[in-house]
């Protein structure tokens, strides 16, 4: 559904606010003031944050039919929302990196000239929000007044986006205390871009055909336009605490990373924390929740977060990490109580669920979540839906790219220092991709720069987390390649120069892995059982950060031998881990291939280290 380009008034209004008394930050009243005389909503409200404000708002949604209130019985405080089929995920090719050159956004960002983008956005907004509500929306990204955290203020015209903001990250009343008069925040402006012309009805899901989600760098502002979903909409996200955050963290000396961050338990008592890196709907949630298997006793994984770390350098010389939201906006579809029994848990009450099916007796289904589905739903396109229509058309009960919105306390395996503003301390990075063939199930770098040239490197086959083509391998450096705001060969180095200057502190370097759970057999199936059995793996990476375990030396790294890994009641031969850890030497010479030719896309300011470190791996492949 689109909407047709509204008539612009001769005489924009002006708009003076009346903010409440809990609002001081002058610069603050001023900028909201200035973007709703552009966008001329009928209302401006300022945001508390309290549950009334949550309660009210999800009512006006079921009211105007954006929401589904579920069943309490079976869900309490629930609420289910269908999308515009149009707007179901990211639009990478509509995201745009404004930084003052060309070359400080790089080839993997889309740029346009800041000047050029202001025109633009000023025309698109100019009246944008008319017939609307203007949402005030004040949050931090990592507890409040956390010296790792940060502010942000988005105005919106979503109430659903308002409900979103609530859990994901710390919203309301308490964010303007820690602003006071004068402190920063990163102002973004969302407009979904459908006004409504006077006595005209609304549609469940406004949004506009054309899309927006713009990043200044340099002034560090976000605009969003057209888009109610996910990360293009919710843009503490995505666009604050990746894009926007990790210039931020070029500049002052940290890494913001699409990253999870667990703690890992050993038999022994002893503690690790672990950030992973894996592309989008790629298993971060599914690992970060992990349930170790029955046999393998006396381990226990905890949840710091599940999809973005704020990781600095600490005075010890580790390196300390805080996820800097506060819930999950998680994949649906393959979510069980087999794959993921902590997301189900964590799924009880007090969620938002987007684009899944609703069932007769008023909860949720999606694919995967039981093995045998419902005799019949209403998907998420509002249509009837039945096993055997399922069979003629091919039609899913939920699109593939559903997502649940739920606090992060509510997750039986969340981490005692999850709210701990000094972070934890990271013992290892692990990357990894989807990739059907080539990439072995795990390997350890041998020292830091391998280690960077792998994630840089990293391939993926892509999901439907972006709209797009699915199911693609593309080069997706550090599972940033849609996230990083600024020049990805810039980026590289940081991480190079991050490792430097550990090292000049005299510290223990976390080690790095790649991982990959998704090889294929023949019959095109996958031969790692994957999810819980994951814990083998993570077993194992433990052991090589206490020196324990052992490994077998090959031209990338050490990986672990049949005999390296705890098989304890997991029916794995030495053929099938044959198949998932194996290095072909052809395929790793056309691998190598498309390495080359991402560092010619990247030639403009890559580090020598990368290129030294793969004519290394070359000679070593050739021997
Ligand atoms: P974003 O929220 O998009 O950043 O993604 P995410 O990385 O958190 O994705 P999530 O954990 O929700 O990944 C969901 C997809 O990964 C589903 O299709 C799962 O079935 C699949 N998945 C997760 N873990 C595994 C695994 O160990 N093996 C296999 N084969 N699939 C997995
Ligand atoms: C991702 O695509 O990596 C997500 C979901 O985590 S969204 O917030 O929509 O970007
Ligand atoms: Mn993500």
């Amino acid at each position: 559904m689109s909407h047709s380009p509204h008539t612009k008034s001769a005489q924009p209004q002006s708009f003076t606010l009346q903010p409440p008394e809990w609002v001081r930050q002058r610069q603050l009243i001023a900028w909201v003031e200035r973007i709703a005389a552009l966008t001329q909503p009928d209302q401006v409200v300022w945001c508390d944050g309290s549950q009334e404000e949550y309660d009210r708002l999800c009512a006006q949604m079921v009211a105007a039919g954006t929401l589904q209130k579920l069943n309490p019985a079976k869900r309490p405080n629930s609420y289910l929302a269908w999308s515009d089929p149009s707007d179901v995920a990211r639009v990478e090719d509509r995201t745009f990196i404004c930084s003052p050159r060309r070359e400080d956004a790089g080839p993997t960002n889309h740029w346009v000239d800041p000047a050029e983008m202001r025109g633009t956005l000023n025309g698109l907004f100019e009246g944008a929000m008319r017939g609307r509500t203007m949402y005030v929306v004040p949050f931090s990204m990592g507890p409040l007044g956390s010296p790792i955290a940060h502010i942000g203020v988005e105005l919106s015209d979503s109430p659903y986006v308002v409900t979103n903001m609530r859990i994901m990250t710390r919203m309301g009343r308490a964010v303007y205390d820690v602003l006071g008069t004068d402190g920063a925040f990163v102002p973004c402006v969302h407009s979904v871009g459908a006004p409504l012309a006077a006595g005209a009805r609304d549609v469940p899901w406004p949004c506009n055909d054309t899309k927006y989600i713009v990043h200044f760098p340099q002034t560090r502002e976000i605009w969003s336009y057209g888009s109610g979903y996910g990360g293009n909409a919710l843009l503490g996200k995505k666009c604050f605490a990746l894009r926007i955050a990790s210039t931020m963290g070029r500049d002052e000396g940290w890494l913001a990373e699409h990253m999870l961050i667990l703690g890992v338990t050993s038999p022994q008592g002893r503690k690790h924390y672990v950030a992973a890196a894996f592309p989008s709907a790629c298993g971060k949630t599914n690992f970060a929740m992990l349930i170790p298997p029955q046999t393998l006793e006396g381990w226990s994984i905890s949840t710091i977060g599940d999809d973005i770390a704020w990781i600095k350098p600490g005075k010890d010389g580790r390196l300390y990490a805080i996820n800097p939201e506060a819930g999950y906006f998680g994949v649906a579809p393959g979510t069980s109580e087999k794959t993921n029994f902590n997301a189900m848990a964590t799924l009880k009450e007090n969620v938002i669920f987007t684009n899944v099916a609703l069932t007769d007796d008023g909860d949720v289904w999606w694919e995967g979540m039981t093995d045998t589905p419902p005799a019949h739903l209403i998907d998420w396109q509002r249509q009837e839906w039945t096993p055997a229509i399922a069979r003629e058309t091919g039609r899913k009960a939920a699109h593939p790219n559903a997502r649940f919105t739920a606090p992060a306390q509510q997750c039986p395996s969340i981490d005692a220092d999850w709210e701990n503003p000094a972070g934890v301390p990271i013992d290892a990075f692990i990357f990894g991709g989807r990739r059907s063939s080539t990439v072995p199930l795990v390997t350890e770098a041998r020292n830091w720069a391998e280690g960077v040239y792998m994630a840089a490197t990293m391939g993926s086959e892509t999901t439907a987390a972006a709209a797009g083509q699915q199911g693609v391998v593309r080069r997706d450096p550090f599972a940033m390649l849609p996230f990083c705001g600024y020049n990805m060969s810039d980026y590289f180095s940081h991480w190079l120069k991050t490792g430097e200057r550990l090292t000049q502190m005299h510290a223990t370097l976390p080690k790095i892995f790649c991982v990959n759970w998704f090889r294929k057999n023949a019959e095109g199936k996958f031969v790692w059982p994957g999810f819980g059995e994951n814990m083998r793996v993570l077993a194992w990476m433990v052991g090589r950060i206490e020196g324990k375990a052992e490994g077998a030396e090959h031209a990338f790294g050490l990986s672990p031998r049949y005999d390296d890994l705890d098989w304890r009641g997991l029916d794995f031969n030495r053929e099938q881990f044959a198949e998932v850890i194996s290095s072909n030497t052809d395929a790793w010479r056309t691998e190598l291939n498309l390495h080359t030719e991402l560092f010619e896309k990247l030639q403009q300011g890559l580090p020598a280290a990368l290129t030294q470190t793969k004519s290394a791996f070359e000679e070593r492949l050739a021997t």
